[in-house]
């Protein structure tokens, strides 16, 4: 996937901002506030429908307009036909559109433009609850296997009904929502498994090839091994009656990530933490570009803070040999200097303003 142009209309201080993009690295560099991340985020919206930062449109909106929008062209490969994308976002609302034709959800936005990110919050996959590697996880799945999100969706549909049943002691009617639930969770697992046993495949070929130490994945489902969910349902019914909600199923599943066999949070300084994460990202984007025949556009936030050079290069042979469509930022672009090639493609923001500056990096 390619984005080749991007025009951004009022996200924080990027109130009429335009780059061409190349298809390999795209270097933005610029002092504090300049406006880097908010190009990040400007993608981002293009490619799911909503902010890294905020989920609040309103914060994202330039101060005192209106809404914000962002459009882009989009390639799938470099002979295919170029699509046109474009968000446009008020503080209640959303309006997005290809090809001039409305949409009407984000994740057919997703579909056009899979975007990664890499940013100051993704340590939280390290050092946060399980809630957010679940997401990632069922974010790359919904790339990777497109009947997906309809058996998510179905299982949560359940998921809530029978909550909501629990709470109101409406205990009779629970079994209509009990079959659909299993049924959708048990598929749900069997992808889940599946993704999380080829991505440790590839995190072991990554962690190798850039020198260091094993990453992987231990993938639990939500519910005890050896039973089906449906007994578990079962056995649990006094319990899940006595919570008011349902302790067993894919909404519990847990992707736990370890560095050469311990808990990665526990053993990994900042810098290291981030260089996990890099080989997870690029992970992700190996197993997407797999299943999908489409490498997502990696979108990777101030890579040099925290890292020695050393790391740097590291960080970024990893993300680079994925072969996918990179933005990177970076306060310093001579950090860079002798880790990315002649291709790369570098801008320069100031005051929320972009310009070609290729001379950056001499
Ligand atoms: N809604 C908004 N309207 C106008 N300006 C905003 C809004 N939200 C944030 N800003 C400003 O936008 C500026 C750019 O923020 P951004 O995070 O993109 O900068 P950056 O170049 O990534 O900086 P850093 O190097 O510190 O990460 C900040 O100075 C911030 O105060
Ligand atoms: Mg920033």
């Amino acid at each position: 996937m390619r984005l080749e142009s991007l025009q951004v209309l009022n996200v924080r201080r990027l109130q009429d901002a335009r780059l061409e993009a190349t298809a390999e690295t795209n270097l933005i560099w610029g002092p504090n506030g300049s406006g880097k991340t908010s190009i990040l985020e400007a993608i981002h919206l293009l490619g799911t429908g909503r902010s890294f930062r905020s989920h609040k449109a309103g914060e994202v909106i330039t101060h005192g307009a209106a809404s914000l929008v962002v459009a882009g062209t989009v390639r799938e490969a470099p002979n295919s036909a170029l699509r046109s994308l474009g968000i446009e976002k008020t503080s209640s609302t959303t309006r997005i559109r290809a090809d001039g034709e409305p949409l009407k959800s984000a994740s057919q936005l997703a579909d056009a433009l899979p975007v990664l990110t890499l940013t100051a919050d993704s340590y939280h996959l390290l050092d946060g609850g399980p809630a957010i590697r679940r997401a990632l996880l069922d974010r790359t799945l919904f790339h990777v296997e497109h009947v997906y999100l309809e058996k998510l969706k179905r299982a949560y549909r359940a998921l809530q009904q029978r909550n909501e049943l629990l709470r109101k002691g409406e205990f009779s009617r629970i079994e209509i929502w009990n079959a659909q639930f299993v049924v959708h969770a048990e598929e749900m697992d069997q992808i889940r498994r599946g993704a999380t046993d080829r991505l440790n495949r590839l995190l072991a070929e990554f962690s190798a090839s850039n020198d260091l130490p094993e990453v992987a994945l231990d993938y639990r489902r939500g519910w005890k091994a050896g039973m089906s969910l449906a007994e578990l349902l079962e056995q649990h019914s006094v319990r899940d009656r006595e919570m008011g909600f349902t302790g067993d199923g894919p909404h519990r599943a847990e992707v736990r990530i370890s560095c050469a066999g311990r808990p990665a949070a526990q053993v990994v300084s900042r810098g290291q933490g981030k260089l996990v994460l890099a080989v997870l990202l690029a992970a992700h984007a190996e197993l997407i570009a797999e299943k999908s025949g489409r490498r997502p556009v990696l979108l990777v936030d101030d890579l040099a803070a925290e890292l020695d050079r050393t790391s740097v290069r590291k960080a970024l042979s990893t993300l680079l040999g994925t072969r996918c469509q990179t933005f990177l930022t970076t306060i310093e672009p001579e950090v860079f200097a002798n880790a990315i090639d002649a291709s790369t493609k570098v801008f320069h923001v100031e005051q929320g303003k972009i310009r070609s500056s290729q001379a950056a990096l001499a």
